[in-house]
C-alpha cells in the first residue's frame, strides 16, 4: 500500500511539469489541460489514502489531528485545480508549492510513522480486495468523475 501511494505521488508529481511550464508561457489553456490530468491522477489517489490508510490511522487519536489537516490539504489542492482550470494563473505556483509540502509531510511523516505504529489486523483490512475504491484505482477506467474536470485518460 505504502510503495503503491509512493509510486502514485512520483507520478502526479512528473505530471507538474507541464502545469509549471504552462504558468511560465501564461497559458491558460495549457495550464486548465495540466490542471485536468493533475486532478485525474490524484482523485483516485486521494480516495484511496483517505478511505484506506488515512481511515485505518485515524482511530488512533495520536493522528486523528495530523491526518484531518491532512485531508484539508487535499480539499485546498481540489480547489487550486479548480481555480487554474478556471483560469486563475496566480494559483499555478501556490498549488506546485503545496502539493510538493504535501507529498513531503505523507512520506517523510506519515507513511513512516505508519510502517511503525499499524499492526496485522489494520495492514490485512487494507489489503483487502474490497478496500474502498482499491479496486477503482487499479482498473484502468473505473471511476467516477464527480468534480466535472475535462476527462483523460490517467496514466496510472
Ligand atoms: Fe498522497
Amino acid at each position: 500500500m505504502i510503495g503503491k501511494l509512493t509510486m502514485q505521488h512520483e507520478n502526479i508529481t512528473n505530471h507538474t511539469t507541464a502545469l509549471r511550464a504552462a504558468g511560465r508561457k501564461d497559458d491558460r489553456a495549457a495550464a486548465a489541460a495540466a490542471a485536468a490530468v493533475l486532478g485525474e491522477l490524484l482523485h483516485p489517489h486521494t480516495r484511496l489514502e483517505e478511505r484506506g490508510l488515512f481511515a485505518e490511522m485515524r482511530t488512533d487519536e495520536m493522528f486523528t489531528e495530523h491526518i484531518d489537516s491532512l485531508c484539508a490539504e487535499h480539499e485546498v489542492i481540489d480547489a487550486e485545480l479548480a481555480a487554474i482550470c478556471g483560469g486563475d494563473l496566480s494559483r499555478v505556483d501556490p498549488l506546485l508549492n503545496l502539493l510538493a509540502n504535501h507529498i513531503d509531510r505523507e512520506e517523510n511523516g506519515l507513511f513512516p510513522a505508519a510502517l511503525v505504529y499499524l499492526d496485522d489486523v489494520h495492514w490485512d483490512r487494507l489489503h483487502e480486495p474490497e478496500t474502498p475504491d482499491a479496486g477503482a484505482v487499479a482498473a484502468a477506467h473505473g471511476h467516477s468523475h464527480p468534480h466535472g474536470v475535462g476527462h483523460q485518460h490517467a496514466q496510472l
